[in-house]
């Protein structure tokens, strides 16, 4: 195998050449396609000598022709990757027509075209239109296009593509066609055909300038009774950008199609989003509150790409945070606005803790904005995606909502129909504001997680109050030395009765700064923290107030600070800000957590602290809490995060750790989360709103507790929910409060979920991915059954990630000191490399942080991925995280 080849954003040049417009055509059969392209071609420099190279992968050139002129051997090169047509013409403008014999119905790698349950469709970002026919695939090269599809009519009664349908009508032979335009220019990463059996479910939206647009949601027949929620969420999504961001569509037609078989989660190609089934299709039955929260999110985040990525687009692949990280964040307050901004937040730091902080500290840690990459499907990261999300709230919290949108505006109005990048991005919040934002950018090429250090002091006699702040950015691959940060920090004071003390003003660098906006007072202010040392001083505050730092998660960054138990158990009562209630709840936990750790590997015996317990109770009996704030707040950080903050990560005192305190909790407040199972059962049917996924959220979690005791009492409650739920969500969560614990019971209730949901494949996923995640010991010989199990396939990436992707999740198991869990694993890559390797190189990351471990262990990850390395004709998704996580 030749070694793969490294790219880098330092090297981004613009192109030779530019496309105008591209016809496409395509004949659909059972045995090849083929698919024949006429672009214009014209040149960025006019008389410019140079090569045309495009890219092409896995494609049978059949003929290529320039200005109608069919091209000997001479006048081209081909390679396995390139086509290069050695010398066009030297006009300002020439036709280039390829022809080329492709076989989807071979493609395992469910990227360019492929087929999914005998439907065609296609998946090109970042790289797959390569794999359709040549082109320059890069994102700089916008173009209009057509689209002429043609298959046979029984099999495919259904042809679509980006765009309006101008044309359509028989063919001989029992085969149709139909012809799409698609007006807006586009790189050929937002290209998208579908062919097949499908039907839609129809509705309409008017847009605020009363544009009548036609939506679709197409799946197979049976599964249209699924498809209300995500057109409610598609009609929600797009009358929220109107409202929030003045956004409105601006074409008569979307179409979302829903497949089973698909890498990720969805793809926003213009008007033609292709979804994972599982984040289109929802019953009460059959969907959990989660799923319909997710579906929601996507189809929005897919929506909102029409403006933040295919009307505005990325100049190369590094700059993809620009529309990923934009968009995510567009995704997340459309959620917050539709549910409870709180629990949203909640939910977000969450996942940016549990997956994007380990990526930071580990061998894939990357910027936001990468600066190489060998497969740039390995880039659609955490980091990219949420991290990026981070950046762009940071802007708003700097700016100010009014000042972020005249921000947004600027944008779409500078670059509208451009490919651009990061630069663009922060340069339009600057101008539209007159902001000085200086070394922000940083955000986009610092690697790693700043640690951000708080310490505090209080004069009586002078009233002042002093917070001084430190930061340092850990050194990651390729960076050892870091820079100071622009760090936003949101923070209010609470006083002894634990209300915000109004803020005027703050001494800083020698000048005192006004805080008080028109003579009214600010209870949070927004500190701008630049320098490795930094000290502000409030002036005026008459008695030792608590702080409460970063509201809101104002940076993502590790805070350090020098509170007391007292003060977060303080914080936790009182904070006007609920995200830092829950924030300071979850310190305690992790300090909690972290000293549990110290004794249990020590054989000391476990003793939890009765102050916790106290703390956990008021909140769960606080009845004017949001319920699902409840829910949060009375759950334990995650094994990982705790794992996180060790020196050496112990998978197995973590685990005895995390079970403790959750049945010792559940113990001592048995009689509390008994009578909240009791009283938030439903008593109606299945509504999707706030209220109702928030009683839901804090029952299931109090049953979790309880069943965790190993009680009959509990086992039967458990049971008793599990046999008289009427909606997914409940009837779920009892199977999983049961399968907690081993034995007949949980057998049998497994086997009774199965044989109810055995022909539903989204229900099955659940119930492998609970069996695989399960912390049962030695569970890793249960999920090699599961691999044989008939519902299992190694070539659908949901299953995959359900069964494989969940066994990672249990850490007990994955790391098993016998080294059993690396083993498994090590072969499943291997063999899913040759199917798909870009599932293969998700999996292949589960060893990624393999150094944070003991010396038994470490040395068994590494043997594995050694073994990984050595592998015959590895793919380059997998051989770069292999290598990179041996390096
Ligand atoms: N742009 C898509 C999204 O975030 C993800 C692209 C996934 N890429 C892929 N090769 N499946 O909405
Ligand atoms: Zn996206």
């Amino acid at each position: 195998m030749e070694t793969p080849r490294e790219i880098f954003l330092k090297d981004y040049k613009l192109p030779d050449y530019y496309f105008h417009t591209v016809n496409l055509k395509f004949s659909l059969g059972e045995d090849k396609t083929i698919i024949c392209s006429e672009i214009t071609v014209f040149p960025r420099e006019e008389g410019t000598a140079s090569p045309l190279v495009l890219d092409g992968q896995d494609l049978k050139l059949l003929s290529i022709k320039v200005n109608g002129e069919e091209l000997k051997g001479e006048d081209f090169h081909l390679d396995s990757r390139h086509l290069t047509v050695l010398s066009p013409p030297r006009s300002n403008k020439f036709t280039l027509e390829i022809v080329t014999e492709i076989y989807p119905q071979n493609n395992t790698s469910l990227e360019g075209l492929y087929k999914s349950s005998g439907n065609f469709c296609t998946q090109c970002e970042a790289e797959g239109f390569r794999k359709i026919t040549f082109y320059q695939d890069r994102p700089d090269i916008m173009a209009i296009y057509t689209c002429r599809i043609e298959a046979d009519k029984t099999l495919y009664p259904v042809l679509l593509s980006n765009g309006n349908l101008i044309e359509k009508g028989d063919l001989e032979g029992g085969r149709h066609y139909a012809i799409w335009e698609d007006p807006f220019k586009k790189p050929c990463y937002l290209f998208a055909l579908v062919a097949g059996q499908l039907e839609s479910r129809d509705d309409t939206f008017i847009t605020r300038s009363g544009r009548k647009v036609s939506l679709r949601i197409w799946t197979p027949v049976q599964d249209l009774p699924k498809t209300v929620h995500a057109m409610y969420s598609l009609k929600a999504a797009m009358k929220w950008d109107e409202d929030v961001f003045g956004l409105e569509y601006d074409l008569d037609l979307f179409n979302i199609v829903a497949v089973p078989d698909f890498n990720m989660g969805a793809m926003e190609n213009k008007s033609l989003n292709i979804f994972n089934s599982k984040l289109v299709l929802a019953s009460p039955e059959t969907a959990t509150d989660a799923d319909y929260a997710a579906i929601l999110g996507v189809i929005g985040h897919e929506y909102f790409h029409n403006w933040t990525g295919n009307r505005v687009t990325c100049r190369d692949w590094f700059q993809l945070s620009l529309k990923e990280g934009l968009t995510v964040f567009r995704d997340q307050e459309f959620s917050s606005d539709m549910g409870s901004r709180t629990v949203k937040r909640i939910a977000d730091v969450s996942k940016l803790r549990t997956y994007q902080f380990p990526q930071d500290a580990g061998p894939m840690s990357h910027p936001v904005r990468p600066h190489s990459y060998i497969k740039m499907d390995n880039f659609y990261t955490v980091t990219v995606y949420e991290k990026g999300a981070e950046v762009v709230r940071m802007y708003k919290t700097l700016l100010g909502s009014h000042g972020f949108r005249k921000g947004m505006d600027l944008y779409f109005k500078r670059h509208d129909g451009q490919a651009v990048t990061c630069e663009d991005f922060f340069a339009a919040m600057c101008d539209a504001n007159g902001a000085n934002l200086s070394n922000f950018l940083l955000w986009y090429s610092q690697a790693g997680t700043p640690l951000f250090k708080v310490t505090s002091s209080y004069d009586a006699e002078s009233k002042a109050y002093s917070l001084k702040f430190s930061q340092e950015v850990p050194p990651t691959p390729g960076q050892p030395v870091k820079e100071p940060m622009f760090i936003p920090v949101a923070l209010g004071l609470l006083n002894s009765k634990g209300k915000d003390i109004p803020l005027s003003s703050v001494y800083h660098e020698g000048m005192l700064q006004s805080i008080e906006k028109n003579g009214e007072p600010v209870y949070t202010t927004v500190l701008q923290v630049k320098k490795k040392e930094e000290e502000f001083v409030f002036s005026d505050i008459s008695e030792r107030p608590i702080p409460s730092l970063l509201r809101g998660y104002s940076a993502p960054v590790r805070l350090e600070s020098d509170l007391t138990d007292s003060d977060l158990f303080f914080l936790l009562a009182h904070d006007s800000d609920e995200f830092n209630r829950w924030e300071a709840g979850q310190v305690l936990a992790r300090k909690l957590m972290l000293s549990l750790v110290a004794d249990y590997q020590q054989n000391k015996s476990l003793v939890l602290n009765p102050k916790f317990v106290h703390g956990i109770k008021s909140i769960l009996c606080d009845l004017s809490l949001d319920k699902e704030f409840i829910a949060k707040a009375i759950t334990l950080p995650g094994e990982g995060e705790i794992m996180d903050m060790m020196e050496v990560a112990d998978p197995d005192a973590v685990h005895a750790v995390r079970s403790f305190i959750r049945k010792q909790l559940a113990s001592e407040l048995k009689a509390e989360l008994l009578s909240t199972v009791q009283n938030n059962r439903s008593s109606e049917s299945y509504v999707f709103n706030h209220p109702n996924m928030a009683r839901r959220a804090l029952k299931n979690v109090a049953l979790a507790y309880l069943a965790s005791l190993e009680d009959t009492e509990f086992t039967e409650l458990a049971l008793h929910e599990y046999k008289s739920a009427t909606n997914l969500t409940e009837q779920f969560a009892a199977l999983a409060a049961i399968a907690q614990n081993p034995g007949k019971t949980r057998e049998e209730v497994l086997g009774d979920f199965y044989s109810k949901w055995q022909d539903d494949f989204l229900v099955v996923n659940k119930w492998f991915a609970l069996q695989a995640m399960s912390d049962i010991p030695g569970n890793v010989e249960n999920v090699g059954k599961l691999l044989k199990h008939p519902a299992f396939d190694m070539r659908n990436p949901n299953k995959v990630y359900s069964l494989i992707g969940g066994f990672c999740g249990s850490p007990v198991n994955f790391h098993a000191k016998d080294g059993s869990g690396y083993k498994f694993m090590g072969e499943i890559v291997v063999q899913l490399d040759k199917i798909n390797p870009r599932v293969a190189s998700r999996m292949v990351s589960a060893f990624s942080r393999w150094r944070r471990y003991d010396q038994t262990r470490q040395s068994l990850a590494k043997a594995q991925l050694e073994m990984i390395m050595s592998t015959n004709g590895l793919s380059e998704n997998v051989f770069e995280i292999a290598s990179k996580s041996l390096a």
